[in-house]
Formats: C-alpha cells, sequence, structure tokens
C-alpha cells in the first residue's frame, strides 16, 4: 500500500470532527484557516462558531462595522488578522461580486490571502491538486524524509513546497492535505512524536533511523548587531598610522586604522578626552569628523566615524602599529569600510 494510501485509511478513522471539514464554503474555510493561523484549534473553535453565525456569509462580513468585528475577534490576539480579513471580505464583495476566485491561482491574487491560505482554499473547496504547506505538514516531511534543508529558509520553502507537492495524494488532495496536518497535529508531534501508531512509521526515515526529534532542521536566525567605530586617521609628516587585524573578529588579517569601539555612537568631545588620556594627542591637537558611514556586513552593523588627526611626532597607540606612506596605503588589504573612507578624502 502507498504511503498516501495509508495516510488515508489512518485519516478516516482517527480524524477529529472540527466543523470546517463538513463544508465546502470558500468563505467558510477561509475563515477557519485565518483563526487557525496563529490559534490552536481548541482555542480557536469558540471564535469560529460565534464569527459564522454572526457573519454567515461573505457579504455580512464585508458590510459589518469593523468594531464589532473586534470585539468578537477579542481575546484571539494579533488583531490585524480581523482587519485584514474585513478588507480583503470588501475585496471579494466589490471585486468579485461576492464570489471567492475556484482556483488556487486567482486566490493568490488577493490581497490578504498567502499561498497556505489559497492551497488551502483551494483544495479544501475545489480539490484543487495543490498541497498545503503549513507548521504541521513541514515537520511531517521534514521526518519522513530526513529533509536536511532548514524549514525557515528561503531554499527551504522552495524544497518543502516541491516535496509536498510530490508527496500530494493527486485523487485525494483535500483529505490528503487535511491528513497530513492531523496527523503532525495529533500523532507526529513536535516533541514526542508517537511512532508506534503512525501510519506511517515504516515509510519514515527518521522513525527508521531514530532521528524524529532531530527534525526539522532551522537555521538559526542571526541577529544583526550594532558596533560604534570611532576611527582615527592619525597623520604624522605624510605618514598614517595602520595595524593588522587580529583573529576572532570581523576582517581579520585585513590592515585597518586604530579605533575605538564603544556600545554606543559618543561625540568629538568625549573621543578628545579619551584619546588625551591615551597620550596619543595633547590638548590643543585638533580632531576633526571627516567622514560618517553605516557600514552593512552579514551579522553586524557597523556605524563609524572617522576622525582625523594631524600631528608633529608619531604617537606610541599600542595597536602594533605600522606607519606607512599615506600614498601608499591602498596597498595593504584594507576594508571595504576604509575603501570607501579613503577614496571620499582623495586618497587614491
Ligand atoms: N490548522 C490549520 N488548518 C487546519 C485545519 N483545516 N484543520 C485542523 N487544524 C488546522
Ligand atoms: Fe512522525 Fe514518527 Fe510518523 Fe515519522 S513515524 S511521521 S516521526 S510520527
Amino acid at each position: 500500500m502507498t504511503p498516501q494510501k495509508k495516510l488515508l485509511n489512518w485519516y478516516v478513522l482517527n480524524q477529529r470532527e472540527l466543523p470546517w471539514r463538513n463544508t465546502r464554503d470558500p468563505y467558510v474555510i477561509w475563515l477557519s484557516e485565518v483563526i487557525l493561523q496563529q490559534t490552536r484549534v481548541q482555542q480557536g473553535l469558540p471564535y469560529f462558531e460565534k464569527f459564522l453565525a454572526k457573519f454567515p456569509t461573505v457579504f455580512l462580513l464585508a458590510t459589518a462595522k469593523e468594531d464589532e468585528i473586534l470585539k468578537l475577534w477579542q481575546g484571539l490576539g494579533y488583531y490585524s488578522r480581523a482587519r485584514n480579513m474585513h478588507h480583503t471580505a470588501k475585496i471579494v464583495l466589490n471585486d468579485y461580486n461576492g464570489v471567492f476566485p475556484n482556483s488556487y491561482n486567482g486566490l493568490i491574487q488577493l490581497k490578504g490571502i498567502g499561498p497556505y491560505t489559497a492551497a488551502a482554499i483551494a483544495s479544501f473547496s475545489f480539490n484543487e491538486q495543490v498541497a498545503v504547506l503549513d507548521g504541521n505538514v513541514f515537520r511531517v516531511l521534514s521526518r519522513l524524509f530526513c529533509q536536511n534543508e532548514p524549514i525557515n529558509s528561503s531554499s527551504g520553502k522552495r524544497v518543502f513546497t516541491e516535496l509536498a507537492q510530490t508527496f500530494l495524494n493527486m485523487k485525494e488532495p483535500a483529505h490528503h492535505n487535511q491528513a497530513m496536518m492531523e496527523l503532525g497535529a495529533i500523532i507526529c508531534t513536535p516533541t514526542k512524536p508517537n511512532c508506534i501508531e503512525c501510519p506511517l512509521q515504516n515509510n519514515c526515515l527518521a522513525n527508521l533511523l531514530g532521528q524524529q526529534t532531530n527534525y526539522p532542521i532551522k537555521e538559526k536566525k542571526s541577529v544583526v548587531k550594532n558596533r560604534y567605530f570611532a576611527y582615527f586617521h592619525i597623520e604624522v609628516n605624510g605618514y598614517i598610522a595602520i595595524y593588522q587585524r587580529p583573529a576572532g573578529d570581523i576582517w581579520q588579517n585585513l590592515f585597518d586604522l586604530p579605533l575605538l569601539e564603544l556600545d554606543e555612537s559618543k561625540t568629538s568631545a568625549f573621543w578628545k578626552l579619551e584619546l588625551f588620556n591615551k597620550n596619543w594627542i595633547s590638548k590643543n591637537d585638533q580632531l576633526v569628523l571627516k567622514f560618517q558611514r553605516k557600514h552593512i556586513l552579514t551579522h553586524r552593523r557597523i556605524y563609524a566615524d572617522f576622525y582625523l588627526i594631524t600631528l608633529k611626532k608619531r604617537p606610541i597607540l599600542g595597536f602594533k602599529e605600522i606607519w606607512v606612506k599615506k600614498s601608499e596605503v591602498l596597498q595593504y588589504g584594507i576594508s571595504r569600510l576604509l575603501d570607501h573612507y579613503f577614496l571620499q578624502q582623495h586618497i587614491k
């Protein structure tokens, strides 16, 4: 028996009785899917009933006052869902004569209906051969095939969309989609999948390898961190101080101007005092802000201020600095940020 057939047999016997499974009305299915987007079935059920009782058609929802809708939504959270739903209902009423498009391609054109909702309505209402992909389906597919693509990367989304479509039961797309979500909701749960009772246990690679809870893979979304650099272009008789950047930080082994880093941006007056305390400059030396730039790296946003200090005598900076001819500085490997600075200063 194909895994699709096993899944369907299981679903027929084990599905929960849910009101939106007894209809093919796209409006009702849309309503249920919007409610279930960020809400658990048990919490969403009473809201679904209340909404349908009050607004049984898209016409009644579209012509309702927003306040009324928000009042009914109270307690569900993510109120923008309710506002967007109202907005979409008005579009359906005004631009589509109150009739939902009857295909995935038509539905996805509607503002407020994304790929998941379009696939759900197209398959549940019109039995279109299009696979739905929600959190449950991602998890089930990821485990069935030990799919190593992260589910939250853009390439992962493509891979899983294709995988879901390949795994779709073309004879029973609507029931298959419901069954996949149901399996994810009650058997193939995030932390304790009940593989012993799973209809796909012999088809599931993760189960066969004992790797269930290592899937799905998620890509760590790195947080972009702000850094604040004060750069010092210290010039003595046509020579400037640079140093080679150490390991364990950005721009490893590239050459750089001496800099000071703080956890927030500071003014020239602050730096002047700082440099005076370090014996880099004396009281009467000038500190001139020449250039400011926000520089974006993959995991960093660098706010850089460049100060020019012109001195008569080389100070000891403690950077393992080397003094190079200003006209030759571009012969050293430097960051793109420094490139911009020197270009700005007409040092070529
Ligand atoms: N979660 C999202 N859509 C669902 C549906 N149609 N049935 C059960 N749970 C769901
Ligand atoms: Fe999920 Fe286990 Fe079934 Fe695999 S066998 S699909 S891991 S419940």
